[in-house]
This record gives C-alpha cells, structure tokens and sequence, in this order.
C-alpha cells in the first residue's frame, strides 16, 4: 500500500510561526516533501503568504491585505505572536517562498484565499514555473472554484485541487476535470476515497494532526496527509 505524502500545513505551524519562511525551513529541514500555504494579492498586486485576509491575528499591525502595499506588510512582525524567539519574522512573498524549492526541491500547495486579478493569477502561474521542483510541480488549490478556473485559464497543465467537505466537491471535481480534492479529514471514509480514485482522482485531508490516526488513513487509500505536525506525522510513517 502506498503512503500518503505528508504535507505541512503552513509549514511546520504547530511549533513555528505559520506561513513564515521559518516554518517553511523548518518543514523542508524535518522532511516534508511537500509545504501548504495560504495566499492573498497586496494592494500594489504582490502576492503574499497569510492565511487571513487581515494582518490583525498574526501580526503586530492592523488592516486588511488587499488594501496595504507590499512595502507596509514587509514592516510587520509575523513571528512575535507565536514566541519572542520568533520576532523579526516578516511576511514572506510567494517568490521568495517558491525559492526554497531550488535547493531542496520541496513542492508546495499554494492556497489562493482571494485575489480576483488576473494580474496576480498570471504572476503565481509564472512563478510556479520559476522555481518548479524538478521531476514534479506545485499544485493550486482553493476553496474558490472561479480561482482555480482563472489558473487554468492561463496554463491548463497546473495541477489544480477542489477544497471543501469531501460530499460536496466530489462532484465539483469531476465536473471540472480537477486532479486533486481536498477535504476536512472527518469528512474523508473508504467510500469516498474509492470515488475519487474511480474517477482517476487523488485525495488530500487537512489538517490532520494525530499521529495515531496516520495509519488508519493509509489504510483508507488516502494520497496525502496536510498537518500541522510534520515532524510528528513522519515519524508515524
Ligand atoms: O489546505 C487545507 C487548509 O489549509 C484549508 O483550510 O483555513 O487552513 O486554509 P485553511
Ligand atoms: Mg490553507
């Protein structure tokens, strides 16, 4: 039986700072094949890593996103909130994200939260393309069926992946001929993973975070595994 892929979910967040290079060094550092992360387009059209549409939960500053530059986000502190240890964190750009695959060759999953421009889908397509893993790709996902058709729109061969309880979006995705589904782990039984897999189909869960359930899901067929715990989950490979 194959093994899931174990996927860290805004990097290694259960004990770093979520969506930071750190925790994105400390996954790749850990082991993890493959980093999850949230994005969202600046004022000024820069794409940035965050999961919330707001800097207020995990900065030391106020606002939303789409209404700040790219120059006002890089003044704040993403690293303080979770530990002193971790101040002087800043908010990572997609690029310089991406660019920690050149030399570990980690693939990412870029969450595309919101961002309707298609000025900013055509800069993350390039970028996937900039800094590719070798012998493999980046995958797309979001909750947003339009996000992933405007990725599609500008290169068809992006991997792309349907979020969304798993008795939703199982049809979503065959209708729109998406590889991927990712689901709510509780949301996620054989029956569903053997649908998915008759349509050709693979299965992510999020955010599963109990190393003893790590087998349960292999049993289950399940393609990857998105955790806060990357280091946990491995270890329970
Ligand atoms: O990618 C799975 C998961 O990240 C979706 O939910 O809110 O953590 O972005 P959220
Ligand atoms: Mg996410």
């Amino acid at each position: 039986m194959l093994k899931p892929i174990v996927e860290a979910h805004r990097g290694y967040s259960a004990r770093y700072p979520e969506n930071t290079l750190c925790a994105f060094r400390q996954a790749i550092a850990v082991g993890a094949p493959s980093i999850e992360l949230d994005v969202h387009a600046s004022a000024d059209c820069e794409i940035v890593v965050m999961h919330d549409g707001t800097v207020d939960r995990t900065s030391n500053g106020k606002g939303a996103i789409a209404q700040m530059t790219l120059a006002e986000l890089k003044k704040l502190d993403v690293g303080a909130w979770k530990g002193p240890e971790f101040a002087g964190e800043r908010i990572p750009t997609l690029a310089e994200t991406l660019a920690l695959t050149d030399a570990s060759n980690v693939a990412f999953n870029v969450e595309i939260k919101t961002f309707a421009s298609a000025k900013a889908v055509e800069k993350l397509v390039a970028l996937l393309h900039e800094h590719a893993p070798r012998g493999g790709s980046h995958v797309v996902s979001s909750f947003d069926v339009n996000a992933l058709l405007q990725v599609r729109a500008v290169d068809p061969a992006v991997p792309l992946c349907i979020l969304g309880n798993a008795d939703k979006i199982l049809h979503q995705a065959e209708e729109m001929d998406f590889p991927w589904i990712h689901s709510h782990f509780a949301t996620v039984n054989g029956d569903v993973v053997a649908a998915a897999h008759a349509q050709g189909r693979r299965v992510m869960i999020w955010t599963m975070d109990k190393p003893a359930l790590f087998q349960h899901y292999v049993r289950l067929g399940v393609d990857k595994v998105c955790t806060n715990c990357a280091a946990e989950m491995l270890a329970a490979q």
